[in-house]
């Protein structure tokens, strides 16, 4: 549909967590006028969920050496190891400028941060906060920064142009539909050096739609479909020379997921559809412990953070017998697919639905200080940890391929970012390491806001109508099936048979709404559950498409019909681009 109203600014920020909102403040800092876009509240993302904490090699006697090994073995061949090298070694100082922002992590009485271990780690190397509430902690100290730096929600009567700082919207001229446009006339850099503090705006209950792009396809901006916002009711447009994804990951793509309801692909369907590579899909890594709450349990599902393993628990079998002993050198602390895959093989060996994490002696005072969140989750379900084990089984949780980028968060087409779980920085490889996560926002945040305020290109010209996809909007019930269909073929473990049995019925989806579109010339009521659910779709029937290609079992892809790695013809990456017709 063609936008009713516009903003401009320098650059778009899409979503709003740890990835977003650094890169934010960054560019702000630096002079930018930046507007982030949320699809509900600064707040609603994933990264408030996150537990564990964030992975650097902060304590004594570890180095950024180490944390790059354990990385890359986690990563199981498939790590770009220059991207893991920037990891590790900016990461220690991106989470202490974490700190100078205003995060408060668990500190010793001599003001030391504490560590703890997950999965796949040899070292204690995990600053948490609040106990198990770390996301909760950055998405709290971040948001009070942007804040603190102006960003507001601009007001209906608000030029956007007025909000900042002499330096003028990125796309200079009016656009064509504007009620609210931009009115700067020149073509300004976001580079504002010396030009004081940037501007940020919020644009909440927006769901991003499509890439802009000028006619030599350098992106110029996007469309968004706002909910409720008076003037900017509607779908609109954000013009800008750079636009950052910063959408989060897709779990929400299988029926149980530790994701929040919000996280529907987006930002790999929006890329998909612009063009953009899109790489490593069929690496969804699976979470070894989310408390299990039945077998028709649907959406989000309380996580047990790894760092209840870190801290000693144990995983058993209904016998109570500690089953991954004996599987890893590390046992209960492999890394999280080596974890996930032991569950699973127990629970076929024995017939039952989910295993136990026992850390009943950690006694009613450690859980209540060092995992609130997790003892309030648990006795929420009526289960008490501090006197009997959790039941527990994996469910869908990161994705650990997304829109490709190199080492600047720069993706294949030209002023568009992807940086923290949406991006395939190349980082995580074929199975991230836990608490890798958080700090691949951060890093690659800086580097993002760094690139783009060092930006000398020409601004983009007047944006192309986007060309036609072919694919009409799915049903907002689509969403159910596809999460039905994946579960069942393409879940924990997958086989040539499951795979092409869920190709099947999400071709059979896709391809009955094009009829029924082609034969009355309907489509679903554009709204955000219909374009949810037809994210989803896409990004559902590229992710089989990718498990079926790759016939073999790496990192956190289990193919039973393949159960070795195989280095000789699949130590590579398989990357996706769609044509403009969405094939
Ligand atoms: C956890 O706390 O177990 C999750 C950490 C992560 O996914 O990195």
């Amino acid at each position: 549909p063609a936008p009713g109203w516009s903003l401009g600014a320098d650059v778009v920020v899409v979503g709003s967590g740890v990835a977003g909102l650094t890169v934010a403040l960054r560019c702000a800092a630096a002079g930018a006028k930046v507007v982030v876009v949320t699809k509900a509240h600064l707040d609603d993302g994933s990264t408030r969920w996150a537990q564990g904490g964030i992975a650097a090699a902060l304590g004594e006697g570890d180095t950024p050496a180490q944390h790059l090994d354990d990385t890359l073995v986690a990563g199981a061949g498939l790590c770009d190891e220059d991207a893991v090298r920037l990891l590790v070694t900016e990461g220690p100082d991106a989470v202490r400028r974490l700190i100078a922002t205003g995060a408060h992590f668990d500190t010793d009485e001599a003001g030391s941060i504490l560590l703890t271990r997950e999965g796949g780690h040899h070292r204690r190397r995990i600053a948490h906060a609040g106990g198990d509430a770390t996301g909760a902690e950055v998405s709290r100290a971040l948001i009070a920064a942007v804040v603190d730096a102006g960003g507001h929600v601009p007001q209906e009567d608000e030029d956007a142009s007025d909000a900042g700082t002499g330096t003028p919207a990125a796309t200079g001229t009016e656009t064509a539909t504007g009620t609210e446009t931009a009115t700067g006339t020149s073509a300004g850099s976001a580079s504002g050096t010396g030009a004081g503090a940037g501007s940020i705006e919020f644009v909440e209950n927006a769901l991003v739609l499509d890439l802009l792009t000028d006619a030599g396809g350098r992106t110029a901006g996007v469309t968004l479909h706002v909910m409720g916002e008076g003037a900017r009711d509607g779908v609109g447009s954000v013009r800008s020379r750079a636009v950052v994804l910063a959408t989060g990951g897709m779990g929400q793509v299988f029926s149980a997921t530790t994701n929040p309801a919000v996280s529907t692909g987006d930002g790999v369907a929006l890329a998909l559809r612009a063009g953009a590579e899109v790489s490593d899909l069929e690496f969804v890594q699976f979470h070894p412990t989310v408390l299990w709450l039945g077998p028709d349990a649907e959406g989000q599902q309380p996580l047990v953070s790894e760092a209840v393993r870190g801290e000693g628990a144990h995983l058993v079998d209904a016998d109570g017998v500690r089953f991954m002993v004996g599987q890893h050198e590390l046992a209960e602390l492999a890394p999280r697919d080596v974890v996930a895959k032991g569950i699973m093989r127990r629970m076929r060996e024995t017939g039952a639905a989910h295993m136990y994490l026992d850390a009943r002696h950690f006694g009613a005072r450690m859980w209540a200080e060092r995992f609130p969140t997790i003892l309030a989750a648990c006795r929420a379900h009526g289960i008490d940890p501090v006197t009997e084990p959790i039941p527990v089984a994996p469910a869908a949780h990161y994705a650990s391929g997304g829109v490709r980028t190199d080492l600047r968060g720069r993706t294949t087409v030209p002023g568009l970012y992807a940086c923290g779980e949406v991006a395939c920085t190349g980082v995580h490889g074929a199975n991230r390491l836990a608490s890798n996560s958080l700090l691949e926002g951060l890093v690659f945040a800086e580097r993002i806001a760094a690139d783009v305020v060092a930006d000398t290109e020409p601004a983009p010209g007047e944006p192309v109508p986007p060309a036609p996809s072919g694919a009409p909007l799915l049903a907002s019930e689509a969403r159910y099936e596809v999460q039905r269909i994946m579960t069942a073929g393409a879940g924990v473990l997958r086989s040539a048979e499951s795979l092409a049995t869920a190709a099947g019925a999400l071709e059979r989806l896709h391809t009955a709404a094009v009829e029924a579109h082609e034969r009355d010339g309907k489509t679903a009521e554009p709204c955000v559950e219909t374009w949810e659910a037809t994210n989803l779709g896409l990004v559902a029937r590229v992710l089989v498409a990718a498990a079926r290609r790759r016939e073999e079992t790496r990192g956190c892809h289990w193919r039973e019909d393949r159960p070795d790695r195989d280095d000789r013809d699949w130590r590579r990456h398989l990357v996706v681009r769609l044509t403009p017709h969405g094939t």
